[in-house]
């Protein structure tokens, strides 16, 4: 991961955290979702967004940021479970780099650090969901999760299978070690 750095986001991200985001979203879930909401999908009403969310300060954001040029190329937000699953105490809620930087070992990284926060902030356990269309769950299943259940949501007109992936022991994610 050289020239590659790691950090927590803040407010000043908020603009090109979005333009992840929307970019990854589009080259993601093309073909996988309803095309009306990736083309409405836009930059400025996800800055706002994420200005709220570094705001609140309720989540872990980190970044990915060429040292270079200081350019944000990747993130991850993560915090207390959302559904309360009794299970799994926290969340990775969205994790997403720019196309080309993917499969460089950033997503991996990325990961091992958001667990260390997790536990620092009194985690022990963690869960993700992920289109059980999408090539990247074998991304979680690199990391050592595992299916622990599937639910059916709805995004625009597009009726989609969801793949929750949980891993009982953040520490496996910490060290970094979970390779299967
Ligand atoms: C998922 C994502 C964050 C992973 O980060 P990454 O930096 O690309 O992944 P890494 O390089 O750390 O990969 C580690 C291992 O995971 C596995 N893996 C990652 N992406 C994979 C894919 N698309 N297909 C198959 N295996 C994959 C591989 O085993 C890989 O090791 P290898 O490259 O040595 O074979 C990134 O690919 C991404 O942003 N994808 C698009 C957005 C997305 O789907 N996000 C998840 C939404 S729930």
């Amino acid at each position: 991961m050289e020239g590659i750095s790691i950090r927590h986001a803040v407010a000043g991200d908020a603009r090109q955290i979005a333009i992840v985001h929307v970019d990854s979203w589009r080259a993601t879930y093309t073909g996988l979702i309803d095309p009306e909401v990736l083309s409405a999908l836009s930059y400025d009403s996800r800055e706002a967004r994420w200005l709220e969310w570094i705001a609140e300060k309720k989540s872990n954001i980190l970044v990915a940021q060429k040292d270079d040029d200081g350019k944000i190329i990747g993130f991850c937000s993560s915090g207390p479970t959302t559904d309360r699953d009794p299970r799994f105490s926290s969340e990775i809620y969205a994790l997403y780099l720019l196309p080309e930087y993917q499969r460089k070992g950033i997503g991996r990284e990325l990961v091992r650090l958001t667990a260390s926060q997790l536990i620092t902030d009194g985690f022990n356990s963690a869960m993700t969901w992920v289109l059980a269309d999408n090539p990247s769950r074998k991304f979680y299943e690199s990391l050592g999760g595992k299916v622990i259940r599937s639910r059916a949501i709805t995004i625009g007109s597009s009726d989609i299978e969801e793949l929750n992936y949980g891993w009982d022991d953040l520490k496996l994610l910490q060290s970094g070690r979970a390779r299967i």
